[in-house]
Parts: C-alpha cells; sequence; structure tokens
C-alpha cells in the first residue's frame, strides 16, 4: 500500500490566535510526516485558484478575503490513508458542530473562520500540493527511523 499526500493550510486565524504550533502537533503526534512546509502573505490571485471550485458560492469572496487578510501556513503532509485521516483530525467544517478531539471541535467556534483547510480527495490533493508547492520541488521526502513503529512493518508497509 502506497503512502499519500495531503494539503493543509493553516488559515489566518490559526495565525492570529498562536494555535500554529499546537495545531502541527497533533498532525505530528497523529503519526503525519511532515515533508512540506511554508508561510506567506498570498495575493488573492493564489486564493482565488486554490477555492476556483467554490466561485460560485455565497461566501467565495468573504473566503478569500478572509485568506488574504494575514498569513498562511501550507504543510505538505504524508501518510496511509492522509486525506482522510487530516480531515478527521479538522472535523466538520463548522466549527460549532465538530466533534470534541478534532482540531476545530477543540479550538473554534465559528464556520468560516475554522483554523484548517485539508485537500479532500486525491485529485484536489495533487491540484493543492501543486499550487503550494510548485510541484514536487519544494517537498522534502526523508526517512523517519520509527516507520515501523508507527506501521505494522508485515501488514502495512510491504
Ligand atoms: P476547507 O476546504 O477549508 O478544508 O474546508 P471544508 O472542506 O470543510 O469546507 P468547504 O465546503 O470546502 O468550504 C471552504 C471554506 O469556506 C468557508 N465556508 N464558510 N459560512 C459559510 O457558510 C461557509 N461555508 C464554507 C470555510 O472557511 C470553509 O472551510
Ligand atoms: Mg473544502
Amino acid at each position: 500500500m502506497s503512502m499519500e499526500r495531503t494539503l493543509v493550510l493553516l488559515k489566518p486565524d490559526a495565525l492570529q490566535r498562536g494555535l500554529v504550533g499546537e495545531i502541527i502537533s497533533r498532525f505530528e503526534k497523529k503519526g503525519l510526516k511532515l515533508v512540506g512546509l511554508n508561510m506567506r502573505n498570498w495575493e488573492k490571485s493564489q486564493l482565488e485558484k486554490h477555492y476556483a471550485v467554490h466561485k460560485e458560492r455565497p461566501f467565495y469572496p468573504t473566503l478569500v478575503a478572509f485568506m488574504t487578510s494575514g498569513p498562511v501556513v501550507a504543510l505538505a503532509l504524508e501518510g496511509k490513508d492522509a486525506i482522510e485521516v487530516v480531515r478527521k483530525l479538522m472535523g466538520k467544517t463548522n466549527s460549532r458542530q465538530a466533534e470534541p478531539g478534532t482540531i476545530r471541535g477543540d479550538m473554534g467556534m465559528s464556520f468560516s473562520n475554522n483554523l484548517v483547510h485539508g485537500s479532500d480527495s486525491p485529485e484536489s490533493a495533487r491540484f493543492e500540493l501543486d499550487l503550494w508547492f510548485g510541484g514536487q520541488g519544494d517537498i522534502c521526502s526523508w526517512d523517519p527511523a520509527d516507520l515501523g513503529w508507527r506501521y505494522s512493518i508485515k501488514e502495512e508497509l510491504s
């Protein structure tokens, strides 16, 4: 079974509220491998591309304005079923409805300002990793020394 990569964005509210470390830590503790990290104030065109699927939705202009209101931290994470695992750790979009134990459920009260973004399919992960990490160039491949403890070698790594 091969490893999957996914894109996570820590939205401007995560930085404003000093939650960057806590959120990254949750992904690390889970066992996802950090293979890319950048932080920048992005131009509107970047967010318009990223959220192009929501172009016709009523919340689109507010969303793009929010995402360009401050720095965004982008993470590339790798692991088995990484897309689904990340989405579960994030919790439901509306933070008030997100389960306790999830990032949004534990740390947020807002529908719109909901701290994190995670790719929702292999296609969107490919598109978004390319958009935020310029192809594979900015991704760092490395081997965690404890991989054989994070997964069962016999069942999951062979
Ligand atoms: P994301 O794309 O950021 O990972 O979040 P998601 O899949 O859980 O939610 P999605 O439906 O893709 O919406 C993208 C982001 O738009 C904002 N939103 N606000 N107030 C609203 O009705 C509303 N709906 C969506 C949220 O920031 C959401 O994460
Ligand atoms: Mg989404």
